[in-house]
């Protein structure tokens, strides 16, 4: 373990204004039990919440600290300035981290976070194109590379479309936002969030009651596949699993289901409980060596009272692992099926 100068817990609050706010903090570093000298990856920076309290949970922890976002990055540098040289900056996807910390020149980590989703800059920045509230140019891709929404929205064939929106979105009515949007391109491109969010609205009512917008499911769908963050978020896992050392521990917070599906799953199989897990789902697995002793027994959720202060923890979930010394077992298809779009013959008939 390198000695580093110690950072205080002022230098690192005050080296940029907060904007998100961290979702389960407590919980995630209980879950980690940061009680000794080490190496923290955090794949998902953000506006470094988790980054902060991973850097004043003691002076001897190091961090390098991963966003796919350039903007994010950025924003961090002050932050990076203020580490006293603790943190390391990158970026990239968390999906690669093992080789993202091995150009670090770091083999092994100590405890990796995930924050899955979407941070609250992103959605607040009507420019990203994440947001039905505020019209935008419709883009929500996260590193600004690769197809953007507006490309799927207006080249994707309708069946794909509506798997995204059903899948990704559990959207109910997907069939019919699909035909509406194949529909509405052949008079002229979809470009705008306001353009998608109205369509959608004529399509799928609202909730009696409920303050969800009928674009949202929509939305979220579109996000998820543009930025194939299932995809990621199993790649992570895989490369969490090759990283860890033995003791080190893997904690990871999710905000929709099918991500939670995934985490839970990856946990019960690789500790040992893939049969109970995966009794009813096609394609159960050999049991594996085991790589993960359970830390969570079931997803701890928010407290009322965090739920009260920040509406966005509503939906999260976090599970959290202890890597044993077992060697990492092969990728776990069950999981990669999951983050998949059904083959079309599969697609349901239930929309
Ligand atoms: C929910 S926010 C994280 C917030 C952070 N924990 C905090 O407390 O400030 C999620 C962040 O992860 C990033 N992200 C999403 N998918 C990613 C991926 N596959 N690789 C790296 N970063 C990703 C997003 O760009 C976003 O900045």
């Amino acid at each position: 373990m390198s000695r580093s100068p110690r950072t205080t817990k002022a230098e690192t609050a005050k080296a940029e204004p907060v904007r998100h706010i961290p979702v389960l903090l407590a919980e995630v570093l209980a879950g980690l039990s940061l009680d000794r000298p080490g190496l923290a990856v955090d794949g998902t920076f953000g506006a470094g919440g988790y980054t902060r309290a991973l850097l004043d949970a003691a002076p001897e922890i190091r961090v390098i600290a991963i966003d796919r976002d350039p903007s994010a990055i950025r924003a961090g540098a002050a932050l990076v300035d203020a580490s006293g040289g603790r943190l390391r900056l990158v970026q990239g996807r968390f999906g690669d981290l093992d080789t993202l910390i091995a150009d670090q020149d770091e083999a092994q980590a100590d405890w990796v976070v995930l924050d899955i989703g979407v941070s609250s800059m992103q959605l607040d920045e009507a420019h990203r194109g994440f947001s039905f509230r505020q019209d935008g140019p419709l883009d929500m891709r996260m590193g600004g590379d690769g197809p953007s929404a507006a490309d799927l929205v207006n080249g994707e064939e309708e069946g794909t479309l509506a798997d995204i929106l059903y899948h990704f979105g559990e959207e109910r009515r997907s069939r019919a936002v699909a035909r509406a949007i194949v529909e509405a391109r052949r008079r002229a491109p979809i470009t705008t969030t306001a353009q998608l969010a109205e369509l959608i609205a004529g399509v799928v009512r609202p909730e009696p009651g409920s303050p969800i917008h009928p674009a949202t499911r929509s939305f979220q769908g579109l996000r998820i596949a543009v930025n194939d963050e299932l995809g990621e978020l199993v790649r992570g896992l895989h490369a969490a699993e090759r990283v860890l050392k033995p003791g080190g521990r893997l904690a990871v917070v999710t905000f929709h289901s099918l991500e939670d599906r995934i985490v839970k799953q990856f946990f019960s199989a690789r500790s040992g409980r893939a049969a109970q897990a995966s009794r009813h789902l096609p394609g159960v697995e050999r049991p594996a060596p085991k790589s993960f002793r359970l830390v969570t027994k079931g997803p701890i959720l928010p407290s009322e009272a965090e739920t009260e202060v920040n509406p966005r923890a509503r939906s999260a979930k976090l599970r959290a692992g202890e890597r044993t010394d077992a060697p990492p077992p092969p990728p776990l298809s069950a999981i990669e099926t999951l983050a998949s779009l059904p083959a079309p013959q599969g697609r349901g008939a239930r929309r």
